[in-house]
Parts: C-alpha cells; sequence; structure tokens
C-alpha cells in the first residue's frame, strides 16, 4: 500500500487561531482524506509551534506561566480543528519529549557533520516572524518588510549553520525536482534568492530561556525555526523508531502559506542534508487569505473567526467555500457577500435542491425504495446523463491529484447542474401520471439517486458530513474513489429520512457581518413576515413604485431572500363568497401546493389550469377566507386595472428559480 505523508506548518500559539490557519489545515485535511479514499496509508500531522520569545513574552503580558499559556492556546488548536472535521493523525506539540530528544538528535548531527560554529550575531530580528532581517530589506529602517513590526537590535552569540555550503546542492535540488516546490511563481522566487548568495544562519539564542537547549551548552537555545522544522520529522519517529521512520520519511507533502516557503525549501532541506536525511518530496506554498486587500493576520488585527461561520451555515459550508474560491497559490479575498452568495447559489439552491428533489420523489413516487433501473427504458438523456458523471469523476479526480479542489469541486458542481437538468428535462412529475410510464420514471429515479450517490462520494473530501448525510438519505454505503462509477447503485435499498442539507440562509450580509463579530451566538430576530394577502399579491401599487416612492434601494441580498418559482396550476376553483379570490393546486417539480390569489377578476378558474405562473416559495403560509395559502402569485396590476399573471415567453419545468 502507497504511504502518503502530508503536513500543516505547526501553528504559533501566541494566539488564537484564525481563518487562515484553519484554511491550511481544511486543504490539508482535503487531501488527507481524498489520498485515503484512494486507498493509501495516510498520515497526516498538524500541531503546535511552542517555543521561542513571541510565545515567552505572549504568556508574560498574559500573567501566566508559559508551560499552562501553551496548554491553553494549544487545546484552542485541537478544539477548533475537532469542529472543522480534521482528520489529522497525530497533534504535535515541540514542547513534548519526544519533539525535544528529535531535535538535539538532529542537532548532534548537524554538529558531528561540522556544519555549526560559534560566533556573535550582530543585527536585526523580528519577533513575530521569527526571523533575522538584512538591514538592506527594513522598512523605513526599522520595520519588518513581512509582517511590519518593529525589528529588535539584537547582539549575542550564537551558534551559526553553515547555509552557504549548500547553495549549490540546493541549486542542483531544484534543478533535477522540477515538483519540488509549487507553484512556480514560488520556485523562480527560491532560485532567484538562493542564486543571489546564501549567508550562514545564526541558530541558537541565549537572551531567552524558553526554547530547546542546545547539546552540552545550555546557554543557549535553539532558533525556533531550527526546533520547528525538526517537528516532522519528530512525528515520523526520527531519531528512536527506525522503522516507522523509513515507512513515512520522506514527507510526501508539506503545505504551508507562501511566506513560510523559503524556510522550508532552502533552511530545512540544508539541515537535513546536513544530518544525512532525505528531503522532502514537495512544497507546496499557497496564497493568502485578504481582509481588507491585506493579509488576514493577527498582528494587523483584521482577521476573520472560523467558528462564527461553522455555527450560522455548518463546517461544511466553510470547508466548501474556502475549497472552491481560493485557487491554490493565489490570494483571494474574504468577503461576507461572496460566502453569502456562494452559500445560496451553490448549496443551497445547487446541491441541497437536488438532493431534496431527487430522495422527495422516490419517496412519494416509489415508496421510499431505490427503483430498478430499467435499462431497456433508456434514451439518450441517460446515456448523456451517465456521460456527465463519468467525466465527472475523471475530472474531480484528476484536479484531486493535483491538490486543486477548487478545480474538483467545479468539476462536481457540472454535474450537480447536468443532473438539475435532467430532472427537469424528464419530468418524473409528468411519468408518475401515467402507468405506461413507470419504467421510465423508475430509470429516471435510478439514474438520478445514482448521480447522486457519486456526488456525495466526489464531495467526501471536501465536505465530509455533507457526503455522509447524503449517503444516509439515499441509504448507500460509505464508498472509495478506486473503482468509483455509475450504476452501481444498489436497488431495493430503503431510503433513510430525509433532512434538508443547506437550508437557504435569509440573513442579509449585514446582519451576518454583526454576527460574525459579537461572540453571541444565537441568530438575530427573524425579518418580519411580509404580509400574505392577495391584495398584495396582484392589486397593491407596483412595487418598485413603493419602494422609490420611499426612496429605498435593496441589494441583490435582499431580493435573494425572496425565492421565486416557476409552477403549473393543476386545479383551481373559486372560492365561495368572495368575488376575488381562487383556489389552486399548483405543481413546483417537488410538491404540491395550495394557493389562493386575488386574479377572480381577470381569469377563470378553467383558463388557469395547465398554466404556468411564478410564486414565492418561501412566503409565510397564510389563512384566506378560511383556507391555508402556501405561496403568492406574481401579477402585474397597472393602476385601477385588474392583475395580468406573470409568464414566460417559452416552456419552462415546474420548480425552476426565477430570478
Ligand atoms: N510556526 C510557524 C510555522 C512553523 S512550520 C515548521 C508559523 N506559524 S503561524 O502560526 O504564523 O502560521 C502560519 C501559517 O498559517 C501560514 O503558513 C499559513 O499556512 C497559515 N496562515 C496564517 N495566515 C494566513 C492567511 N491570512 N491566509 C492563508 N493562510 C494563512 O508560521
Amino acid at each position: 500500500m502507497n504511504k502518503f505523508y502530508i503536513t500543516t506548518p505547526i501553528y504559533y500559539i501566541n494566539a488564537e487561531p484564525h481563518l487562515g490557519h484553519a484554511y491550511t489545515t481544511m486543504v490539508a485535511d482535503a487531501i488527507a482524506r481524498s489520498r485515503r479514499l484512494l486507498g493509501e496509508d495516510v498520515f497526516f500531522l498538524t500541531g503546535t509551534d511552542e517555543h521561542g520569545q513571541k510565545v515567552e513574552r505572549a504568556a508574560r503580558d498574559a500573567g501566566i506561566d508559559t508551560r499552562r499559556f501553551a496548554d491553553g492556546i494549544a487545546a484552542r488548536y485541537r478544539e477548533l480543528f475537532a469542529a472543522l472535521n480534521i482528520s489529522n493523525d497525530d497533534f504535535i506539540r515541540t514542547t513534548e519529549p519526544r519533539h525535544v530528544r528529535a531535535a538535539q538528535a538532529i542537532w548532534r548531527r548537524v554538529r558531528d557533520s561540522e556544519d555549526l560554529y560559534k560566533a556573535t550575531y550582530e543585527g536585526w530580528y523580528c519577533t513575530v516572524d521569527e526571523l533575522f532581517v538584512p538591514e538592506s530589506q527594513l522598512v523605513d529602517g526599522r520595520s519588518c518588510p513581512t509582517c511590519g513590526t518593529a525589528v529588535e537590535r539584537l547582539s549575542e552569540e550564537s551558534y551559526f549553520f553553515r547555509l552557504s555550503k549548500y547553495q549549490d546542492r540546493l541549486l542542483d535540488h531544484y534543478r533535477d525536482h522540477p515538483e519540488f516546490i509549487t507553484p512556480d511563481i514560488r520556485r523562480n522566487e527560491m532560485i532567484a534568492f538562493v542564486s543571489s548568495g546564501l549567508r550562514d544562519l545564526s541558530v541558537s539564542r541565549t537572551s531567552f530561556k524558553w526554547g530547546i537547549p542546545v547539546p552540552d551548552d545550555p546557554a543557549h537555545v535553539m532558533y525556533v525555526w531550527f526546533d520547528a522544522l525538526t517537528n516532522y520529522i519528530t512525528a515520523a519517529g526520527f531519531p528512536d523508531d527506525e522503522v516507522r521512520l523509513s515507512r513515512y520519511w520522506p514527507a510526501d507533502l508539506h503545505l504551508m502559506g507562501k511566506e513560510i516557503v523559503r524556510q522550508h525549501t532552502v533552511y530545512w532541506p540544508a539541515f537535513l542534508m546536513s544530518a544525512g536525511l532525505p528531503l522532502p518530496r514537495r512544497i507546496i506554498g499557497h496564497g493568502w487569505w485578504l481582509m481588507n486587500e491585506a493579509k488576514m493576520s493577527k498582528s494587523l488585527g483584521n482577521v476573520v473567526r472560523p467558528q462564527g461561520y461553522m455555527d450560522r451555515f455548518g463546517v461544511d459550508a466553510l470547508r466548501y467555500f474556502v475549497l472552491r474560491e481560493m485557487v491554490v497559490g493565489q490570494d483571494a479575498n474574504f468577503a461576507d457577500d461572496t460566502f453569502l452568495a456562494r452559500y445560496n447559489a451553490d448549496l443551497a439552491n445547487d446541491l441541497g435542491n437536488v438532493v431534496s428533489r431527487v430522495t422527495t420523489m422516490i419517496v412519494r413516487y416509489c415508496h421510499g425504495v431505490v427503483p430498478e433501473r430499467s435499462a431497456g427504458s433508456e434514451t439518450a438523456l441517460d446515456t448523456e446523463l451517465q456521460e456527465r458523471v463519468a467525466a465527472a469523476i475523471a475530472n474531480t479526480l484528476a484536479e484531486a491529484g493535483r491538490f486543486d479542489f477548487s478545480a474538483g469541486l467545479r468539476a462536481t458542481w457540472e454535474l450537480i447542474a447536468a443532473l438539475n437538468k435532467y430532472i427537469v428535462a424528464r419530468e418524473p412529475w409528468a411519468l408518475a401520471k401515467s402507468p405506461s410510464s413507470r419504467a421510465l420514471l423508475e430509470a429516471t429515479l435510478y439514474n438520478a439517486a445514482d448521480a447522486l450517490r457519486i456526488v456525495a462520494a466526489l464531495i467526501d473530501p471536501a465536505m465530509p458530513e455533507s457526503s455522509e448525510r447524503i449517503r444516509r438519505m439515499l441509504g448507500s454505503p460509505a464508498e472509495s474513489w478506486v473503482d468509483l462509477r455509475p450504476g452501481t447503485l444498489r436497488s431495493g435499498a430503503r431510503l433513510g429520512p430525509i433532512e434538508p442539507l443547506f437550508p437557504r440562509m435569509e440573513h442579509t450580509v449585514d446582519e451576518l457581518r454583526a454576527m460574525a463579530e459579537s461572540s453571541d451566538t444565537r441568530a438575530p430576530e427573524a425579518a418580519p413576515a411580509t404580509a400574505n394577502s392577495p391584495a398584495t399579491a396582484a392589486g397593491g401599487p407596483p412595487a418598485a413604485a413603493a419602494a422609490s416612492a420611499a426612496g429605498d434601494k435593496i441589494t441583490i441580498d435582499d431580493f435573494m431572500k425572496v425565492d421565486l418559482r416557476v409552477a403549473k396550476v393543476l386545479t383551481a376553483e373559486k372560492v365561495p363568497s368572495s368575488r376575488k379570490l381562487v383556489k389552486m393546486t399548483i405543481d413546483i417539480g417537488t410538491e404540491q401546493r395550495t394557493l389562493v390569489a386575488g386574479i377572480a377578476e381577470s381569469y377563470e378558474p378553467e383558463a388557469l389550469v395547465g398554466r404556468t405562473i411564478v410564486m414565492v416559495f418561501n412566503l409565510k403560509p397564510a389563512k384566506l377566507m378560511g383556507i391555508e395559502s402556501n405561496g403568492m402569485v406574481l401579477a402585474a396590476s397597472a393602476e385601477g386595472g385588474k392583475p395580468v399573471l406573470v409568464g414566460f415567453d417559452q416552456d419552462v419545468p415546474p420548480g425552476t428559480r426565477v430570478r
């Protein structure tokens, strides 16, 4: 069995985790899950980087003992990762004895290679990034070029690592292993950096104590990056467990943000070469989440906390958003309106809707049991769907192999769109009316459910919880990506209880922002319900006129709150003792509803039957003349005129959204 060892950076514990930290871990998790689905023996490592002056100071500022402080924040990381459904196999803390042993062991090996010497370090240091900053790179002569905080002057005895000795070997390695650093932009930067000449690196400090003691010289603690990078071999068993080490090391993928690619592609391989250990296979530097055009970071105070989004939208909505929205390698802006739009469009409308349509129809037309495939009755439409399924499998797997979940999810969503179209084109609700169409109805619902099974499998790495929920609804077991193909859903399986996957989110962006910023996790009060009266539907002033009279403009989010759907009138009759009201039964694709509308003066009930109308799908029910109306019909009403129903110039199937 192939092994796959994947790591995230280990995170500093001077502050609470934010979305940037969560992001790397979510991407790594999706990769780890995809490799497990391919049958690989995955070892997925994350953890915390606990030493260094920054942590020592943060603990002192908080008035807490450094070790207790470290325990507190490390626990917050663990909790966050559990809430994010992260499937890490190990969580390493650099204060653990196993790591102290490993860091000291690699130090000795480097020392034995005669790559360490003592000298005085005289220069600038950024404590936030734990980096030595050359004077020529200072911004305004005093600030760190990476994070903008003021640097400190250091002058102390230090061990130096002979980094300069490895310049040519590093360049040779980059040349011989073009996949070592990705994307190309990072690779080119590193080639340029190393080619411009490497200076030896200071790897110990004497001015503080919160670090791993240098072997045989306890006045020194190791430079935090020397200590931290070693975590990757500690967790693989170094130095004690040779069997494990030879199984998992070298790592197959170190994943991180672009700002620490240099430490991973220059320092780390040089330390490993010096210690006589193999180099990791691949380093990927992803882009940054930006907020207001700046890197989201604690020092700038512009961070998004993941918890609020998980509470409101569910963990998979957050996972989906970050994986879909950021193309690995590029920066992305975290904006609430994009989040909300993606949630409502991709998750509520596309995925949620198709799952609810298919499962509801199987319940309604097939007693909740997956029907027979009845291949004999299929047509070109079914073959086309199966081709779409096969293409989605091939494309999603190929993109996952390139660690590109944005493209992978896009490929899966193409299948969801195709499935929605297939249902609309086939009109199972129409087939259900005639016994002679029974075989085709069953074939349609089988194929649709089978395609859903594939969707569930393809979203599994990105959205494990939703994948599992869809499978439960379909009564279908978990399945691997090996040999995933259309047509293997088991007929006769009983569907599980149907539950909404991603209910439409009716909050505005402003409400969301307030929720994300507040620590209060309760949802705000629901907006007052619009009056569900036939007068509003067909007899009131035109909506635009009313809005402009009030001087108001609504946002697209306000508009998107109104879920407009196409429906077909099945029956219509006048409401006794009412001049205006008509009671109708309408078909909205997945269900039938009763509607009452004030259009009797314009339309004879018989003329309404079979007509396509537009209705407000998500209006609270209201009683009109004792009849419950579940929605509202759209009609235009000129001043003093009679209502005229909204219609289409082409056939549009029931259930289609109008916007
Ligand atoms: N402790 C070091 C890493 C040592 S690895 C041997 C460190 N820690 S950190 O807490 O600052 O985390 C940095 C990592 O968090 C980034 O490399 C990236 O993976 C993630 N991110 C932090 N902010 C981020 C964004 N704004 N956007 C995307 N990822 C970000 O550096």
